[in-house]
């Protein structure tokens, strides 16, 4: 294999997350949802006191974490049209990259459709190369480059920082995966676009007889880069008895979208005990699943009392094991939620809690009557 031609050179080999933008139907408020729930700090903001016309930005961040929520001022923009359609919602999966252009050039070359060329947008503090293709849905990713820029975040946002106080600190650290839901048959299409586009390589993939109970089914598959940084699950729903909790989540979001953002900690323990402390709702879990939990996972540092008590879920692959619990939807539509993760050495995505897992969100849906 010539260098030209190596994974590790391809354009998109040497990535990280940059941040997570919503488009949300009142950016203030979910501003101070996220914060008051979550944890995190308002850094920065852009609207009409900094000159941007037709938005209101606020960007809240949290060790590496960093979030965009950002609402229309328009009656019928983009973004209007975006939360009319598909709710609160992730609009763009942001990619920290070296060179901005080589890396869009790169997914053009392999097949990537154009939202917006790369551009540059500067202030005093340096500059900032954008450019945006689509993917999933109405969903996009923006390739940021920003080695020469010194500024909180980019051109047009203001610092602007503001904490909450009584807030219990969950310590949510980075992301660790983001899942994005597509319609039937389309989990291969989009493997193959993060194959052709990103240059990535299936870590990993589950098929219905892994992932289904007695009603729900589905397939995923894990795309990732050559250095596990950035991680993407495709689900798709598979034909089970009822429907399958990925149908009701394209229903409701009305077409392919983010499902879940996995945000990693160190201590999952003290996170679930903040998040708790500061009202954050988490799916439950059968009580059954603790009583042979040992067995199953084999040994862990943590008490089984302790997780049973909080909900906490266990896996183990050859390389270690993962703590893990989901949030319920952070808006009113069943859609987008988060995942708390652990690694204690293992790559696994929680394929062994899969069942316990959806048993527990059938139980939701049968309350919402979508079952
Ligand atoms: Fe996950």
């Amino acid at each position: 294999m010539s260098a030209l031609t190596s994974p590790k050179t391809h354009p998109l080999a040497k990535i990280d997350w940059d941040y997570v933008e919503f488009y949300t139907g009142n950016a203030k408020q979910s501003a101070h949802y996220y914060c008051s729930a979550f944890g995190f700090e308002q850094i920065a903001y852009a609207g009409p006191e900094t000159g941007v016309r037709d938005r209101a930005s606020y960007l809240l961040a949290q060790n590496n974490l960093r979030f965009v929520l950002t609402s229309s001022l328009l009656p019928d923009d983009e973004i209007t049209r975006h939360v009319a359609l598909h709710g609160d919602g992730v609009k763009d999966i942001a990619i920290l990259v070296e060179d901005c252009r080589a890396a869009f050039d790169a997914a053009v070359a392999g097949g990537a459709r154009v939202v917006s060329e790369p551009a540059e947008v500067s202030d005093q503090d340096g500059r900032v190369v954008k450019a945006t293709i689509a993917t999933y849905g109405d969903t996009v990713h923006s390739f940021i480059e920003r080695k020469n820029y010194r500024g909180v975040f980019m051109p047009g946002f203001v610092a602007q920082a503001k904490s909450l106080r009584h807030v219990t600190n969950p310590e949510l650290l980075a992301i660790d995966h983001c899942v994005g839901n597509v319609g039937w048959g389309e989990m291969d299409t989009w493997g193959d676009f993060y194959a052709r586009v990103f240059g990535f390589s299936q870590l990993v993939s589950f098929d219905d007889k892994d992932i289904s109970t007695q009603y729900t089914a589905l397939r995923s598959k894990v795309m990732t880069d050559a250095e596990h940084r950035v991680k993407f699950p495709i689900n798709e729903p598979a034909q089970g008895k009822k429907k399958s909790q990925i149908e009701e989540y394209l229903d409701f979001y009305r077409g392919a979208g983010v499902q879940h953002i996995a945000i990693r900690t160190d201590d999952i323990i003290a996170t679930i005990r903040a998040l708790k402390e500061n009202g954050v709702e988490f799916l439950d879990t059968p009580d059954t699943y603790y009583d042979d939990l040992e067995a199953r996972v084999g040994r862990i540092d943590e008490a089984t009392q302790i997780l049973r008590d909080l909900r906490i879920l266990v896996d183990r692959d050859d390389r270690g094991y993962m703590l893990q619990i989901f949030t319920k939807p952070l808006q009113d539509r069943p859609t987008v939620f988060f995942e708390i993760i652990q690694r204690k050495g293992s790559l696994s995505f929680g394929k062994g809690n899969f069942k316990a897992l959806f048993v527990s969100i059938e139980k939701e849906q049968e309350r919402r009557g979508t079952l």
